[in-house]
C-alpha cells in the first residue's frame, strides 16, 4: 500500500470561504481536532496576511506536536520571514510558498514575464531553505499553465531546494483525466522530479475536486490537499473526508491509504461546521445527515436482511454512531471531567466548574444530554471567556399575536457595569436586535441569520449563527441556549464582541509599539 499524506488547509483555504471568520480559540480547537484525526500537515494560515493570522499560526505551531504545521507565503522575503517567525518552534517547520504560473496570472496579476517568474520562484525557495527544513512550492493556477513552462520552473525550484511540488487546480477547471496527464507529464519531463514528492490541490468549481484528487493518486502523487467538509474559496476545496474514505473503501482499486483515524471524521466535520457556521448538506457524502439513511422500502428491507446490500460505508467507520448519551442528571464532577478529557478538550479548573454548573442546569431541563450537547457547551464556554467585551445578563421578550414584540435586555460590560434597555420590533428577534443595537450604539446590518438544533428532540439546544456588518466590518457570531431567543441574542453579542476584541487588541499593540 502506498502512503498518501493528508495536507489539511481548512484553516487557510477553508477559512477563505465567504462569511467564515474564525477567531484564535476556534482555530486552535480545530487544529487540535485535526491532530486527533491524524492529518500529516496542518496549514494553519497565512502569517504575513494579518496580525491575527500570524498569532494563530504561531500558537498552533507551538502547541501541535503530532504533525507538521505550515503557513502560506508569497514569493517575497518579508512573507517568508514572517512565516519563519510564526513556525520556527513547530515540530517540523514547513513553508508553503507559491507563485502563479499560468499566462493569464503572470500577465495580468503578477505583471511579470515567465523568466521573471522563474527568477522570483527560485529566489524565494533559496531564501526559504535557509530557515525551513521542508519547503513546499506551489504553482498557482498550474492547470491552466503551459506544460513545458511548468516543467522548467519545477526543475528550477527543486534545484533551489523545494522538496514538495504542489499542482493546484486553483480555479477548479481541470478534469480527472487531464489532471492525471499533468502528473504523468511531470514524471516524464522533469529530470530531477525524483528528488521531490508531488501533491494535488483541487477546487470544486465544476464539482470534480475529489475525483481530480483521486485521479492524482492514481497518477503517482503522494500528498492530497483539501479541507474538512470541502469548505473553501468559491465552491470550496476537495473534501478530505471523502478522499480518505474513498481510498479506504476502494483500497482494492487505489492500493493506497492515509493514516487518518477515520472514526474521528464525523466529530471533525461537526466541529468545523459548528465553528464556521457552514452547514453540511444532508446528502453530503460521508458526513451528511442522510449519508447512512435508507428511505425506500426496498432498501430498508435489504439492509435489514444484510447491511451490505445497500451500505458500502458503515456509520461506525467514520464515527457516526458514537453520539451516545454522555452523562445523566446524577453524574458527578469527576465523571464529567473524564468525559471532557475523552472528547479531547483541554479545559481549566475554572472552566470545568462553570461547565459543570451549565451541565446540571441543562440536565434538569433536558432528558438526554448527548456528546453534541456537551461539545456545544464547551465551545460556548471557551468563546465566552475569550472575547467577552459584553455579556448577556438577562433577557425578557414579550410576544403575542395582538401585541408589538418588545425585548428588555440587561448587558454586562468588561468592567462589570450593567446597562438595561428595551425596544420593539416586527418580530421577537428583531425586537432583541433593535434593543442590542441601541445599547451598543453602533451601525449594525444583519446579513444572515440561521437557526439549528444541536441534537434531536423537542428539548434540543438551539444554535444561532449570524453574519453582520458592525462599524463597517463584516463579522459573524454564534450563540447556544435552550431557548431560541436567548441563543439569538448571544449570537449577536458574540459577533459584536469579535470586532470589539480585535479593535482592543490592535489598540494594545499600537500602544506597546509606541
Ligand atoms: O488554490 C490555490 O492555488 C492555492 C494556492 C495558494 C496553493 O490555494
Ligand atoms: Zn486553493
Amino acid at each position: 500500500m502506498r502512503k498518501i499524506s493528508i495536507f489539511d488547509t481548512t484553516l487557510r483555504d477553508g477559512e477563505q470561504s465567504a462569511g467564515v471568520n474564525l477567531n484564535f480559540i476556534e482555530k486552535m480547537e480545530i487544529a487540535r481536532q485535526l491532530e486527533r484525526l491524524g492529518v500529516d500537515i496542518i496549514e494553519a494560515g497565512f502569517p504575513a496576511s494579518s496580525e491575527g493570522d500570524f498569532q494563530s499560526v504561531q500558537a498552533i505551531a507551538n502547541t501541535i506536536k503530532g504533525c507538521s504545521v505550515t503557513g502560506l507565503s508569497r514569493s517575497v522575503q518579508s512573507d517568508i520571514d514572517s512565516a519563519w517567525q510564526a513556525l520556527k518552534r513547530g515540530a517540523e517547520p514547513r513553508l508553503h510558498v507559491f507563485i502563479a504560473t499560468s499566462p493569464i496570472h503572470m500577465k495580468y496579476k503578477l505583471r511579470q514575464t515567465p523568466e521573471q517568474v522563474i527568477e522570483s520562484a527560485v529566489q524565494a525557495v533559496r531564501y526559504a531553505k535557509k530557515f525551513f527544513p521542508i519547503v513546499q512550492w506551489s504553482a498557482e493556477d498550474a492547470c491552466r499553465s503551459d506544460l513545458a513552462f511548468l516543467s522548467t520552473i519545477i526543475e528550477a525550484v527543486i534545484d533551489a531546494g523545494a522538496s514538495v511540488i504542489n499542482i493546484p487546480d486553483t480555479v477548479g477547471y481541470i478534469t480527472p483525466k487531464e489532471y492525471g496527464d499533468i502528473f504523468q507529464h511531470l514524471f516524464n519531463n522533469v529530470p530531477n522530479i525524483a528528488e521531490a514528492s508531488l501533491s494535488a490541490h483541487c477546487h470544486d468549481d465544476l464539482g470534480m475536486a475529489v475525483a481530480n484528487s483521486l485521479a492524482a493518486v492514481e497518477n503517482g502523487v503522494s500528498q492530497i490537499e483539501g479541507t474538512i467538509n470541502g469548505i473553501g474559496e468559491r465552491a470550496g476545496n476537495a473534501a478530505l473526508e471523502e478522499v480518505a474514505v474513498a481510498l479506504h473503501i476502494r483500497k482494492d482499486y487505489y492500493n493506497a491509504e492515509t493514516s487518518l483515524a477515520l472514526k474521528e471524521i464525523k466529530r471533525t466535520s461537526d466541529l468545523v461546521s459548528r465553528l464556521t457556521g457552514m452547514v453540511v448538506p444532508a446528502n453530503k457524502a460521508v458526513v451528511g445527515n442522510n449519508a447512512f439513511a435508507h428511505e425506500s422500502g426496498i432498501h430498508q428491507d435489504g439492509v435489514l436482511k444484510e447491511k451490505t446490500t445497500y451500505e458500502i460505508i458503515s456509520p461506525e467507520l467514520v464515527g457516526v454512531a458514537t453520539n451516545a448519551l454522555v452523562l445523566g442528571k446524577h453524574s458527578g464532577r469527576h465523571a464529567f471531567k473524564k468525559r471532557i478529557d475523552e472528547l479531547g478538550f483541554q479545559v481549566s479548573d475554572e472552566e470545568v466548574a462553570s461547565l459543570f454548573k451549565q451541565f446540571k442546569d441543562l440536565a434538569d431541563k433536558k432528558k438526554d444530554v448527548t456528546e453534541e450537547d456537551l461539545v456545544a457547551l464547551i465551545l460556548g464556554e471557551k468563546l465566552a471567556n475569550y472575547s467577552a467585551v459584553y455579556s448577556l445578563q438577562s433577557i425578557q421578550v414579550q410576544y403575542g399575536t395582538n401585541h408589538i414584540p418588545t425585548a428588555t435586555i440587561t448587558l454586562k460590560d468588561v468592567h462589570g457595569e450593567l446597562q438595561q434597555d428595551a425596544a420593539t420590533g416586527a418580530g421577537s428577534v428583531e425586537a432583541i436586535y433593535n434593543t442590542l443595537e441601541r445599547m451598543i450604539d453602533a451601525d449594525v446590518k444583519l446579513l444572515d441569520y440561521r437557526l439549528q438544533s444541536v441534537s434531536g428532540g423537542r428539548d434540543a439546544l438551539a444554535q444561532v449563527y449570524v453574519k453582520m456588518t458592525f462599524d463597517g466590518k463584516e463579522t459573524s457570531g454564534r450563540g447556544i441556549a435552550q431557548d431560541v431567543l436567548e441563543a439569538s441574542a448571544k449570537a449577536y453579542i458574540n459577533a459584536i464582541n469579535r470586532v470589539l476584541y480585535m479593535k482592543k487588541a490592535a489598540l494594545m499593540k499600537k500602544e506597546l509599539a509606541l
